[in-house]
Protein backbone atom coordinates (compact mmCIF):
# COMPACT_ATOMS: atom_id res chain seq x y z
CA UNK A 1 0.00 0.00 0.00
CA UNK A 2 2.46 1.95 0.59
CA UNK A 3 3.52 1.87 -2.93
CA UNK A 4 0.00 1.54 -4.28
CA UNK A 5 -0.70 5.22 -2.43
CA UNK A 6 2.32 6.70 -3.70
CA UNK A 7 3.93 7.49 -1.01
CA UNK A 8 7.20 6.54 -2.40
CA UNK A 9 6.88 9.45 -4.74
CA UNK A 10 7.72 11.65 -1.66
CA UNK A 11 9.42 9.55 1.01
CA UNK A 12 11.80 7.48 1.74
CA UNK A 13 11.31 4.12 3.83
CA UNK A 14 13.69 1.13 4.11
CA UNK A 15 16.56 3.09 2.04
CA UNK A 16 14.43 3.28 -1.06
CA UNK A 17 11.77 5.94 -2.24
CA UNK A 18 12.11 10.16 -2.72
CA UNK A 19 13.66 12.58 -0.80
CA UNK A 20 11.05 15.60 -0.93
CA UNK A 21 9.44 14.65 2.00
CA UNK A 22 10.49 13.18 5.52
CA UNK A 23 12.38 9.87 5.96
CA UNK A 24 8.92 7.42 7.21
CA UNK A 25 11.80 4.77 8.29
CA UNK A 26 11.06 5.57 12.17
CA UNK A 27 8.36 7.68 12.07
CA UNK A 28 6.33 4.18 13.56
CA UNK A 29 8.79 5.11 16.73
CA UNK A 30 7.87 9.48 16.43
CA UNK A 31 3.63 8.45 16.68
CA UNK A 32 1.20 6.36 17.89
CA UNK A 33 -1.24 4.77 15.12
CA UNK A 34 -3.88 7.35 16.00
CA UNK A 35 -1.68 10.31 15.25
CA UNK A 36 0.35 9.00 12.18
CA UNK A 37 -2.92 8.06 10.64
CA UNK A 38 -4.05 11.80 11.31
CA UNK A 39 -0.74 13.26 9.79
CA UNK A 40 -1.65 10.95 6.69
CA UNK A 41 -5.28 12.26 6.38
CA UNK A 42 -4.82 15.89 7.57
CA UNK A 43 -0.92 16.65 6.25
CA UNK A 44 -1.44 20.39 6.82
CA UNK A 45 -2.61 20.27 10.92
CA UNK A 46 1.06 19.69 11.60
CA UNK A 47 3.70 20.72 9.47
CA UNK A 48 7.00 19.49 9.84
CA UNK A 49 8.94 22.22 10.50
CA UNK A 50 11.88 20.80 8.11
CA UNK A 51 9.58 21.17 5.31
CA UNK A 52 7.36 23.62 5.74
CA UNK A 53 6.66 25.75 2.14
CA UNK A 54 6.89 29.06 1.65
CA UNK A 55 4.60 31.70 -0.54
CA UNK A 56 7.53 34.28 -2.17
CA UNK A 57 5.78 37.51 -3.37
CA UNK A 58 8.55 39.10 -5.98
CA UNK A 59 8.21 42.48 -6.21
CA UNK A 60 6.82 42.68 -9.38
CA UNK A 61 3.89 40.90 -7.98
CA UNK A 62 3.98 37.62 -9.10
CA UNK A 63 4.18 34.33 -6.12
CA UNK A 64 5.57 31.34 -6.24
CA UNK A 65 5.25 28.11 -3.50
CA UNK A 66 7.40 25.66 -2.59
CA UNK A 67 10.61 24.54 -0.59
CA UNK A 68 13.21 26.17 -0.16
CA UNK A 69 15.82 23.89 -1.01
CA UNK A 70 19.39 26.33 -0.97
CA UNK A 71 19.72 30.12 -0.41
CA UNK A 72 23.18 31.24 -1.24
CA UNK A 73 24.14 34.85 -1.23
CA UNK A 74 21.68 36.41 -3.19
CA UNK A 75 20.29 33.33 -4.73
CA UNK A 76 17.32 31.71 -3.37
CA UNK A 77 16.11 27.99 -5.23
CA UNK A 78 13.15 27.26 -4.91
CA UNK A 79 11.21 23.70 -5.65
CA UNK A 80 7.76 24.76 -6.50
CA UNK A 81 6.58 21.15 -7.40
CA UNK A 82 6.86 18.29 -4.89
CA UNK A 83 6.39 15.21 -6.99
CA UNK A 84 9.59 16.32 -9.11
CA UNK A 85 12.58 17.41 -7.24
CA UNK A 86 14.40 18.92 -10.22
CA UNK A 87 11.35 21.41 -10.45
CA UNK A 88 13.62 24.26 -9.70
CA UNK A 89 13.23 28.08 -9.98
CA UNK A 90 15.77 30.53 -8.79
CA UNK A 91 15.13 33.76 -7.36
CA UNK A 92 16.78 37.05 -6.87
CA UNK A 93 16.51 37.99 -3.45
CA UNK A 94 16.95 42.00 -4.19
CA UNK A 95 13.67 40.99 -6.18
CA UNK A 96 11.37 39.59 -3.68
CA UNK A 97 8.66 41.89 -1.59
CA UNK A 98 8.27 38.89 1.21
CA UNK A 99 8.73 35.12 1.83
CA UNK A 100 6.38 33.75 4.31
CA UNK A 101 5.97 30.43 5.60
CA UNK A 102 2.36 28.52 4.28
CA UNK A 103 -0.02 26.81 6.07
CA UNK A 104 -0.68 24.12 3.89
CA UNK A 105 1.69 21.30 3.56
CA UNK A 106 3.36 20.27 0.29
CA UNK A 107 1.73 16.75 0.82
CA UNK A 108 -1.48 16.29 -1.22
CA UNK A 109 -4.66 15.40 1.32
CA UNK A 110 -7.07 12.88 0.44
CA UNK A 111 -4.51 10.21 -0.44
CA UNK A 112 -6.09 7.53 1.65
CA UNK A 113 -9.70 7.91 -0.24
CA UNK A 114 -9.22 5.01 -2.45
CA UNK A 115 -7.96 2.92 -0.22
CA UNK A 116 -10.38 0.13 1.70
CA UNK A 117 -9.98 -0.11 5.69
CA UNK A 118 -7.86 -3.19 5.64
CA UNK A 119 -5.81 -1.69 3.00
CA UNK A 120 -5.42 1.63 5.36
CA UNK A 121 -4.86 -0.61 8.82
CA UNK A 122 -1.94 -3.23 6.21
CA UNK A 123 -0.28 0.92 5.57
CA UNK A 124 0.14 1.38 9.20
CA UNK A 125 0.92 -1.45 9.93
CA UNK A 126 4.33 -1.36 7.21
CA UNK A 127 5.03 2.18 8.26
CA UNK A 128 4.92 1.24 12.38
CA UNK A 129 7.29 -1.70 11.70
CA UNK A 130 9.69 0.42 9.80
CA UNK A 131 10.04 -2.08 7.40
CA UNK A 132 12.64 -4.84 7.06
CA UNK A 133 15.52 -2.04 7.54
CA UNK A 134 18.24 -1.56 10.10
CA UNK A 135 16.04 1.09 11.33
CA UNK A 136 13.48 -1.64 12.40
CA UNK A 137 12.17 0.26 15.00
CA UNK A 138 11.61 -3.57 17.22
CA UNK A 139 15.16 -4.03 16.65
CA UNK A 140 15.90 -1.40 19.47
C1 LIG B 1 3.76 14.97 -3.02
C2 LIG B 1 4.63 14.46 -1.99
C3 LIG B 1 4.07 13.54 -0.92
C4 LIG B 1 3.33 12.37 -1.07
C5 LIG B 1 2.83 11.74 -2.35
C6 LIG B 1 3.15 11.84 0.27
N1 LIG B 1 3.73 12.67 1.18
FE1 LIG B 1 3.72 12.40 3.21
N2 LIG B 1 4.66 14.22 3.43
C7 LIG B 1 5.16 15.00 2.41
C8 LIG B 1 5.83 16.16 2.98
C9 LIG B 1 6.50 17.27 2.19
C10 LIG B 1 5.72 16.05 4.37
C11 LIG B 1 6.26 17.02 5.43
C12 LIG B 1 5.31 18.15 5.65
C13 LIG B 1 4.21 17.80 6.63
O1 LIG B 1 4.53 17.41 7.76
O2 LIG B 1 3.03 17.94 6.27
C14 LIG B 1 4.99 14.79 4.63
C15 LIG B 1 4.69 14.29 5.91
C16 LIG B 1 4.22 13.02 6.16
C17 LIG B 1 4.11 12.43 7.48
C18 LIG B 1 4.53 13.10 8.78
C19 LIG B 1 5.98 12.75 8.99
C20 LIG B 1 6.74 13.69 9.87
O3 LIG B 1 7.86 13.32 10.28
O4 LIG B 1 6.25 14.79 10.15
C21 LIG B 1 3.63 11.15 7.32
C22 LIG B 1 3.38 10.12 8.41
C23 LIG B 1 3.41 10.97 5.90
N3 LIG B 1 3.79 12.12 5.23
C24 LIG B 1 2.94 9.80 5.32
C25 LIG B 1 2.66 9.64 3.96
C26 LIG B 1 2.04 8.44 3.40
C27 LIG B 1 1.66 7.19 4.19
C28 LIG B 1 1.90 8.69 2.06
C29 LIG B 1 1.24 7.78 1.02
C30 LIG B 1 -0.15 7.41 1.28
C31 LIG B 1 2.43 10.03 1.79
N4 LIG B 1 2.88 10.56 2.97
C32 LIG B 1 2.47 10.64 0.54
C33 LIG B 1 5.03 14.76 1.06
C34 LIG B 1 4.30 13.71 0.50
Amino acid sequence: MFAAGGCFACHRFANEGGMTGPDLTGSGGRYSAHDLLDQIINPSREINEQFVPVIVKMKNGDTLTGVVVNMNGDRVTVNTDMFDPNQRVNVNRPDVASIEPSKVSPMPPGLLNLMREDEVMDLLAYIISGGNSDHNVYKK
